[in-house]
């Protein structure tokens, strides 16, 4: 058996994708992967604030639950995506915040309730969650003096403390589960390590206070085109382990400007290169790291990423290709395990 689950699973790792939680099931030759290849899943949508609470009050766990079940069934451990972060808040929210009917202390509220609820709801069933997901600046937005994003939506209504509440409800609704600080360009992708200093001296505060940290995600989502520091993204990754924290590789893919969105085939023959050099240097990484629990990828084939829809003119980031079958990427992935 060479499937990427039980190569990674002699080393003690486990090795993801994110799951679109409709087609399991009803997609054949995409479930077969799913469950053939991969030891952790991660709903790309179906855990986020909008897809459980589309109107006010009203919890939709449908998706979610059956995503669980089929992880259950295949002995798959769930990564919880993500409790507090700026996008895909449910309408009913953004409007009533911009609108002003909700104010910065029913906010809050509104916020514990959410986490505490979502959390309970499945307590005992997630292994991870990515508790706070991308709340500090990037080198084009406003850092304020800890590096937190001074106008990241949570952060500006209800100020830096909340990131340690939200883990500290987290707990309280299920104390078992591994809770982690998710985000991209902390490992020097940007080509600084400014982001990575703020989270880390953020985090290494929050641990000597006892906030119940565990680990810290790291998305990967990188780009051909901009170099990659492999040596820097392994110390970086190595200095969360020796505060203590484990540490994740969230949403890896890597992608490439391609002739057009349908076929995906990148325009630089070199990327066909790039790329499973990159996937490669990503899992190595990890793999090189102790504290490194799971390495997952931002879906599961070309023909569904959120690449072409965000970054215009580029795709083919993934390990399969437009037609489920697997890339050169995914040969690299297994030989590297
Ligand atoms: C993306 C999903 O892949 C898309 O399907 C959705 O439309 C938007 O969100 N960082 C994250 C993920 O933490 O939740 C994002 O997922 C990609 C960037």
């Amino acid at each position: 058996d060479t499937s990427l689950r039980t190569l990674a699973s002699k080393q003690g790792l486990r090795i993801g994708t994110a799951v679109d939680a409709a087609k399991l099931g009803t997609d054949k030759p995409y479930t077969d992967i799913v469950a053939g290849q991969f030891s952790t899943v991660t709903p790309e949508n179906a855990m986020k604030w909008e897809s459980v609470e589309p109107s006010r009050g009203v919890y939709d766990w449908k998706q979610a639950d059956e995503l669980v079940r089929f992880a259950q069934q295949h002995g798959q451990a769930v990564r919880g995506h993500t409790l507090m972060w700026h996008n895909q808040l449910p309408g009913w929210l953004t409007t009533g915040v911009a609108n002003g009917t909700i104010g910065d202390t029913q906010l809050r509220d509104i916020l514990h309730r959410h986490v505490t609820d979502e959390v309970t709801h499945f307590k005992g069933k997630v292994w991870q969650w990515d508790v706070a997901n991308e709340v500090f600046a990037n080198a084009w937005e406003t850092p304020r003096a800890d590096g937190l994003n001074a106008d990241d939506f949570w952060i500006g209504h209800l100020g830096p403390g909340v990131v340690a509440d939200v883990f500290r409800w987290a707990h309280k609704a299920d104390p078992k589960a591994l809770l982690m600080y998710n985000d991209y360009n902390i490992t020097g992708e940007d080509g600084t390590n400014v982001k990575f200093q703020a989270v880390y001296d953020f985090v290494k505060k929050l641990r000597a206070q006892g906030v119940p940290i565990d680990g810290i995600g790291e998305q990967g989502h990188l780009d051909t085109q901009y170099g990659f520091d492999a040596r820097r993204y392994q110390d970086d990754l190595q200095a969360f382990g020796d505060l203590g924290l484990k540490v994740a590789v969230t949403e890896a893919d890597v992608r490439t400007f391609v002739d057009n969105a349908t076929d995906q085939v990148p325009t630089d023959a070199l990327a066909q290169y790039a790329q499973p050099y990159e996937f490669s240097e990503l899992l190595k990484g990890c793999e090189l790291v102790r504290q490194c629990v799971s390495f997952t990828a931002w879906g599961v084939y070309d023909g569904d990423s959120w690449i072409p829809d965000t970054f215009s003119g580029e795709g083919y980031g993934l390990l399969y290709d437009v037609n489920l079958k697997p890339k050169p990427a995914y040969s690299t992935l297994q030989q590297d395990l």
